[in-house]
């Protein structure tokens, strides 16, 4: 289990100064709503849950896991305040076993939190776990992200990995690009795919 995995409970979420903003990523959710306007979503470390949460208020089933009890807190508290319903849970995607089927499952920025192995055990577990035409949306650092330092423990994907890992399934849109984060005066090495079963 990665050192790094209680960072933003410890460090950001639980700061008394810290503003949960519950931004969603709009392209993301407009390739999503694409391809899918119903059923049971996952979200795998939600973080502040900004796609949960319009997600539920579009009426999708979600289920959002994140190993920080601040952050899952919070979440209940702005979904009962928009009026949506939301299952919320505090969980360790380094234990976790998803025991249901869904027909969306997403983690956006996670893997840099788990081992090698645990990732790849994660990514094998979604995958069975995403129904018949179901999507699998992932986001990732790739090897080489200021992020990662000599000791990082967390999983750095390499190039055209997470694709591969896809294979066999329908590759809707695979991109590997860099992003300036202008609070972290750093641009990241991202890799970003949607696959469909
Ligand atoms: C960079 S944030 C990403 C949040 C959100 N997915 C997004 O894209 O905005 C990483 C999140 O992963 C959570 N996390 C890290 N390690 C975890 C673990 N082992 N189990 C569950 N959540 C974890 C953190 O608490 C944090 O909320």
């Amino acid at each position: 289990m990665t050192e790094e995995k209680m960072f933003f409970e410890e460090k950001v979420f639980s700061r008394e100064d810290y503003e949960f903003i519950f931004e969603a990523d709009k392209e993301l959710i407009e390739e999503i709503l694409k391809n899918k306007k119903s059923g049971k979503i996952l979200d795998l470390g939600c973080g502040e849950a900004g796609i949960s949460l319009l997600l539920a208020k579009k009426g999708f089933e979600v289920t959002c896991i994140d190993i920080s009890k601040t952050a899952i807190n919070n979440i209940k508290k702005e979904a009962k305040k928009r009026g949506v319903k939301i299952n919320a849970l505090v969980e360790d995607l380094e234990k976790f076993e998803i025991e249901e089927d869904y027909d969306i499952i997403i983690g956006t920025g996670i893997f840099h939190f788990l081992l090698e192995e645990n990732s790849l055990k994660l990514i094998d577990n979604v995958k069975k776990h995403t129904k018949e035409h179901g999507l699998n949306v992932f986001e990732v650092f790739l090897q080489g992200d200021p992020s990662q330092e000599e000791d990082s423990e967390g999983y750095y994907f390499k190039p055209n990995e997470l694709k591969d890992l896809y294979y066999n399934w329908d590759i809707l849109d695979y991109e590997e690009y860099e992003d300036y984060n202008e609070e972290e005066e750093q641009t990241n090495k991202i890799a970003y795919l949607i696959a469909k079963k």
